[in-house]
């Protein structure tokens, strides 16, 4: 590593005083907050919220200057068209804004507001060639895949001066009030509103404007004082036109040619206390208020796409990827929006008490949404459960990705495994201290130079020997490629991307150039589909060489991290494909280049079709459908590890739940209990990933010493054996946008008391409820109990003394994680520990049955080959698992007849593959007997039982002894 460390001192000088240093010198300071703007540093953010400070000092006195012309307005299909007239200068001007309220089959109601090109002949305007001149319309293309059939039968009922009402939504039970003057739209569900647009009057589109022609009547002081009285112009409140043209921060300028374009809007979530969402943020699940107040935040909540390293914690600042999707919730209903805008954006939150019965005060939540540029365009959902929100926002933006099997177990990673060597030594030690693993990842330094889709030729000498190596053990490899591409000659890829003109531009047209890892970079344009195109060709095993089946990508600093640019990313002004301004498509930009990879893989050998895997650190709505996210460079300390939670479960509300953070903190070095911990959380997050910083001491687990590395073992092996349940939650997510982990309120939308609980989550729906400890030296965990149910300690089969809405006490030593089963779910396992999860494929299933109050139990297991499409040719076996009545059965979950499926290879091999162990805990007396009767196939059998009667401490339990039924069949387990 010694010329290794000197190259990066070399970089360091050459650095100096140039860029954001926190990446390169250590040790590291905390993320710089003065590197990110507030909201006052950034033009529109100030601008729209002082227009709120005005219209709140005005009071009943203000008139929103938004109204849709009457005779504008028509209705067809489903979709009601109709211009708003903005009306500026004292009455003198009129801008015309189109909008579209389009009403959707999935009962969610879209607003469109654009912005006509004013014709006006006097009014010269001084477009800048530059960039374009509409507003930025494409963000629909990249993000929204389905859900926009609009519905027939949604209708006006009313209509006249004033307002036009339409129904629509299950059973017409949705209304929308238009108001026309001033334009506001009140949606209701059942007659009760719930959510309001431009209520508080906040609707502010910046129009466009010529940069010099528009002029104020600013009084002549020198002929002022001889104008009769009655003469004198009024007061005229010039606009602050300070950043419209230009901005300035941190020694950056941002020269606007457009001018000012933003879009604010208020929406108001009415007799909703709670609202959650708009990741990525480190900040609490249940979202703050944003203007002050004690606890709260000052500033709104950004959603700007940055490199913000070892950010901050409990902040509304920025991080890597942005979900404008936010949902409201309170007791038996919740409703959401989706603000479909990538540019720049800040949302504020506020909150009111009202109440016409002073005992029952309710709250209101009011959000004030600004954008820098683009259209204004929200989607409202109307849920009432929070699953039927998660679904109709799905439907839009999609769904996860069906994951690669290994993709779910355990992740190895550092920057970085320095050698091929290492890499194998790595792998050899994991399997000596049996600690289960499916993925080794190579961080940056494999690459000669910095130079993406190359190897270090001394440091790894034969990779495709080292895959080979991953192979025989079923593991797999990941890469790392940025977006950035090196700027230096002799570099097909540079030459490649530059005579194919692929790369992003700066504002003179010419190819952008910044600063990153490799130093001078360009960066490919991932909006233009010829860099799609062209970005597979990389990836072909012949072209990447030392690429084989078994490797898969790590997309990073796709923000895009630019060390010397503004806040740490791409000058504004910068231009992407169709010329569109950056600004416009900030935040979508890590999305199109994780879409790219995910492309690129798809395709890296004709007739290979298999499941890609990218992880990816920035994002937008819609990552989801391409792979993994993580929650970037956090730190290893306890704060960090707390976080994680809340960001996860966030993810999962916004529709991407594969999730993670770097288990053991990236800068810094664990003790070895906060190391323990943070294993037996990440056991339990979505995507489970060790990760360090290059100058982080080495941590692999099996370098702890005892008692760590047999408890970090444990939670690992945790891990793979819950596989089944984690498999099966994915395909939730896949299938309808489920939560793979899931807060309380999403669970138990009923149970008032667990809405701002972000500690815990539910597995999937298997009932398994985990909160790791968070803290040093703390030995048990406070459980939130959001109902009625039993719930039994996961290790020792305790039947714990709950109550609805209260918490309970669990023991939570060092070696033990605070883990409980709900009664009435059968959660399926694989129990034999193996090296990798793909070495677990056709393994017998445990069944852990959890009997309930009422005796009864459900549960389900989803499993295909976890690598290729064949899913989609009924390629699955998709099992319902129930008890009642003293028999426990397996039926199709789909209601299909599974005998008239053709088997390919993977459904055939698991006909070998059957139910081993059932372990029913809480079993009744009638468990206590010898054997239980199997029936599958035709056949009937009997099988052993051990019954362990109820102890002090411990529920009953029975163990059902190999059942031999198979597990892709119908079968019955009975105590007749
Ligand atoms: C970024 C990533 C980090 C990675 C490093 C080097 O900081 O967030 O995970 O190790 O870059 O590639």
């Amino acid at each position: 590593m010694a010329s290794r460390s000197g190259q990066l001192s070399w970089k360091r000088t050459a650095l100096l005083g140039l860029v954001s240093l926190g990446h390169l010198l250590q040790p590291v300071a905390a993320v710089k907050e003065t590197d990110f703007k507030k909201c006052d540093q950034s033009g529109f953010c100030k601008r729209n919220r002082q227009y709120a400070d005005d219209v709140s000092t005005q009071g009943s006195s203000f008139t929103s200057p938004y109204e849709i012309l009457p005779e504008s307005a028509s209705f067809r299909d489903g979709q009601l068209e109709a211009v708003i007239l903005k009306t500026i200068n004292d009455q003198k001007e009129t801008v015309r804004l189109p909008i579209t309220v389009s009403f959707l089959e999935s009962g969610t109601a879209r607003v469109t507001v654009d912005e006509e090109r004013r014709q006006k002949k006097d009014v010269e305007f001084r477009y800048d060639t530059r960039a374009r001149k509409e507003r930025y319309n494409e963000a629909e293309q990249l993000v929204i895949v389905g859900g926009l059939t609009l519905d027939g039968n949604a209708q006006v009922t009313h209509q006249d001066e004033s307002q036009i009402t339409v129904k629509y939504g299950p059973s017409s039970s949705f209304e929308a009030v238009i108001r026309l003057s001033p334009f506001g739209i009140d949606f209701k569900r059942d007659g009760a509103t719930h959510i309001k647009l431009n209520d508080g009057g906040l609707l502010n589109v910046e129009h466009w404007r010529p940069k010099v022609d528009y002029i104020y009547e600013i009084p002549d002081p020198d002929t002022e004082g001889q104008k009769p009285l009655e003469e004198a112009p009024p007061p005229v409140k010039r606009e602050d036109e300070t950043t419209w043209w230009d901005e300035f921060f941190g020694g950056n300028t941002d020269s606007k040619p457009r001018g000012p374009e933003s879009v604010g809007l208020d929406i108001s979530f009415v007799g909703y206390e709670h609202v959650y969402g708009i990741p990525e943020h480190a900040s609490s699940m249940s979202l703050k208020e944003t203007r002050g107040g004690e606890g709260q935040y000052t500033d709104p909540y950004r959603l700007y796409n940055a490199d913000v390293f070892e950010y901050i914690l409990d902040s509304p600042m920025t991080l890597y990827g942005s979900i404008p999707f936010m949902q409201a919730h309170k007791r038996q209903s919740s409703v959401g929006v989706f603000w479909l805008n990538a540019a720049e954006t800040w949302v504020d939150i506020t909150k009111t008490k009202a109440s016409s019965n002073p005992l029952a005060k309710t709250t209101t939540t009011h959000t004030h949404w600004m954008s820098e540029s683009g259209l204004l365009d929200v989607f409202v959902f109307l849920g009432p459960t929070p699953h039927d929100i998660t679904k109709d926002y799905s439907q839009l933006t999609g769904t996860t990705t069906m994951p690669q099997e290994f993709a779910i177990g355990y992740h190895q990673c550092r920057w970085n495994y320095v050698s091929d060597d290492d890499v194998k030594d790595v792998d050899r030690r994991m399997d000596r201290y049996k600690i289960p693993y499916d993925v080794i990842w190579l961080d940056l330094e494999y690459t000669d130079d910095r130079k993406f889709f190359t190897w270090d030729e001394h440091m790894f000498k034969d990779p495709i020997a080292m895959g080979k190596k991953l192979q025989e053990s079923m593991r797999q490899l990941v890469l790392l490629i940025d977006p950035h591409i090196k700027n230096k000659e002799g570099y097909s890829v540079l030459s490649e991307l530059t005579s194919k003109d692929l790369a992003v531009r700066n504002k003179d047209d010419k190819n952008y150039d910044g600063w990153c890892w490799p130093g001078s970079s360009h960066w490919v344009d991932c909006f233009n589909p010829k860099a799609i195109e062209w970005w597979a060709t990389l990836f072909k095993y012949d072209k990447f060489q030392g690429t084989l089946e078994n490797t898969f990508i790590w997309n990073d600093m796709n923000e895009p991290s630019v060390f010397n640019g503004p806040e740490v990313t791409m000058p504004k002004d910068n231009l992407h494909y169709g010329d569109w301004e950056h600004r416009d498509v900030h935040n979508l930009n890590g999305m199109t280049f994780h879409n790219a990879t995910f492309q690129a893989l798809l395709s890296r050998k004709p007739g290979e079709l298999r499941r890609p895997f990218v992880l990816t650190r920035s994002f937008y709505a819609g990552s989801q459908r391409y792979g993994a996210m993580w929650t970037g460079d956090n730190q290893a300390d306890w704060g960090h590890l707390a976080m994680s939670l809340p960001m996860i479960l966030n993810q999962g509300i916004a529709g991407y739940p594969f999730g993670g953070s770097d288990v053991g903190g990236f800068f810094g070095n664990p003790e070895s209990d906060l190391l323990t911990r943070w294993y037996q959380a990440g056991a339990f997050f979505p995507f489970f990933r060790a990760h360090a910083h290059i100058d982080a001491r080495r941590r692999e687990p099996y370098l702890l010493s005892e008692p760590y590395r047999g408890i970090v073992t444990a939670a690992v092996r945790l891990r793979y054996s819950l596989l089944p349940a984690w498999y099966t939650a994915f395909f939730h997510a896949h299938r309808d946008g489920s939560p793979i982990v899931r807060p309380m309120f999403w669970t138990h939308p009923s149970e008032e008391a667990g809405f701002g609980v972000d500690d815990q989550l539910f597995l999937g729906s298997t009932g398994l409820l985990h909160k790791p400890v968070v803290e040093k030296d703390t030995e048990s965990v406070d459980i939130f109990i959001p109902d009625d149910e039993i719930y039994y300690d996961y290790f020792t089969y305790q039947p714990l003394k709950t109550s609805r809405g209260k918490r309970v006490t669990v023991s939570a030593p060092l070696d033990r994680t605070g883990l409980l089963m709900r009664g009435g779910h059968i959660i399926p396992r694989r129990d034999t520990p193996r090296r990798s999860a793909q070495l677990m494929r056709f393994d017998d299933y445990t069944l852990v049955v959890t009997v309930n109050k009422a005796g009864t139990a459900e549960g389900e297991l989803y499993v295909d080959d976890g690598d290729s499409y064949d899913y989609q040719n009924g390629q699955f076996i998709h099992r319902a698992f129930r008890m009642a009545d003293g028999s426990i059965t397996s039926v199709d979950a789909q209601g299909r007849d599974t005998r008239a499926v053709e088997a390919g290879a993977w459904l055939k091999a698991m006909d070998a593959v059957h139910v081993d162990k059932i372990i029913v805990v809480g079993a009744p007396a009638a468990w206590d007997r010898k054997e239980v009767t199997v029936q599958s196939g035709g056949e009937t059998w009997t099988v052993p039982v051990k019954y362990h009667a109820a102890e002090k401490g411990r529920a009953a339990f029975a163990v059902v002894g190999r059942v031999g039924a198979r597990i892709g069949e119908d079968w019955t387990v009975k105590l007749a």
